[in-house]
């Protein structure tokens, strides 16, 4: 069940250049949310565009639910720059969950794909999962999380500056010598090119893989249909619209790697 709720701006913090982490007070939502799904943000009470924002919930703590993200525009301008105590319209939780199965988990994230990344991730280390977290980014700035090989946080960047020197594909090829990969299974999200980079790994070793896709959204709940994703054709003819697309609002936003025809939306 989805929510209309007034939250309240709890903490807000920079945590690596220019992504922010905001807690909000949102008693509804924060109890019924599972990692995986994401909230409509109207960004201010005067916001006049017709579009909220979409933000994945990046973690909650009691009544507490938390976003990452960067500023790349006037929803997250004015979200940036929210103060503490702000009242803030959430729609949530909207979208399906991560299915964790009995595999090992190997999360990956890109960019602020860490949001829902990051929440899986600090819900298996509570329950003692044993799982790997791979996170790339362009450089040494961008990142929030160590490095520790040990403790299997496996931080990447494209310049070298930080951790594995490389993209996420090669943060995921330092394990291969340590575990088999079709003992694990993949939970992804972040920006499309690296997204498909892990399908296509994903589909072509027949690895088990969730992808948690991205796309332009209105309402959030399955009425403008205007976030269509295509999945894989099984070699029928259908003419059945909603056997050819579906809706990452509604559908998705987490999709089996294998029914995805591809992440750029
Ligand atoms: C289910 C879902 C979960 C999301 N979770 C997060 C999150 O946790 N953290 C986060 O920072 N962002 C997340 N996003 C993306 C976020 O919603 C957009 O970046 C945001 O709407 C930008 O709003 P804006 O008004 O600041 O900028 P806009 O002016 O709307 O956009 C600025 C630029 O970003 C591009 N853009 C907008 N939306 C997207 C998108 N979905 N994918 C790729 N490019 C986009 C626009 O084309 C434009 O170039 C999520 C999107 C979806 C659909
Ligand atoms: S955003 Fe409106 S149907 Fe998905």
């Amino acid at each position: 069940m989805a929510f209309q709720e007034s939250a309240r701006v709890i903490s807000t913090e920079e945590i690596a250049h220019n992504t922010f982490q905001v807690f909000l007070n949102s008693p509804l939502i924060s109890v019924a949310v599972k990692s995986g799904q994401f909230v409509n943000i109207l960004p201010a009470p005067d916001w006049e565009m017709p579009m909220r924002r979409p933000m994945s919930v990046s973690g909650v703590d009691g009544s507490h639910l938390g976003v990452i993200f960067k500023a790349v525009g006037p929803g997250t301008d004015l979200m940036r720059d929210w103060k503490i105590g702000a009242e803030v319209d959430l729609l949530g939780p909207l979208g399906n969950a991560w299915h964790v199965s009995e595999k090992t988990p190997i999360l990956i994230g890109g960019g602020v794909g860490i949001a829902p990344t990051w929440f899986l991730h600090n819900e298996l280390k509570a329950q003692g999962v044993d799982h790997y977290l791979i996170m790339g980014s362009r450089t040494a700035n961008e990142h929030f999380i160590e490095h520790d090989v040990g403790k299997k946080l496996i931080m990447c960047t494209d310049d070298g500056a930080f951790g594995v020197s490389g993209n996420v594909i090669t943060g995921l090829d330092t394990i291969r010598e340590e575990i088999e990969l079709s003992t694990v299974k993949l939970f992804v999200c972040g920006p499309a090119p690296m997204m498909e980079a892990v399908r296509e790994v994903a589909v072509g070793e027949n690895i088990e893989c969730e992808i948690a896709l991205e796309t332009v959204m209105a309402c959030g709940f399955g009425i403008c249909q205007g976030c269509t994703m295509e999945y894989v054709s099984n070699g029928e003819s259908t003419d059945s619209y909603r056997k050819k697309f579906g809706l990452v609002c509604m559908d998705g936003p987490v999709f089996n790697a294998k029914e995805i025809k591809t992440c750029y939306l």
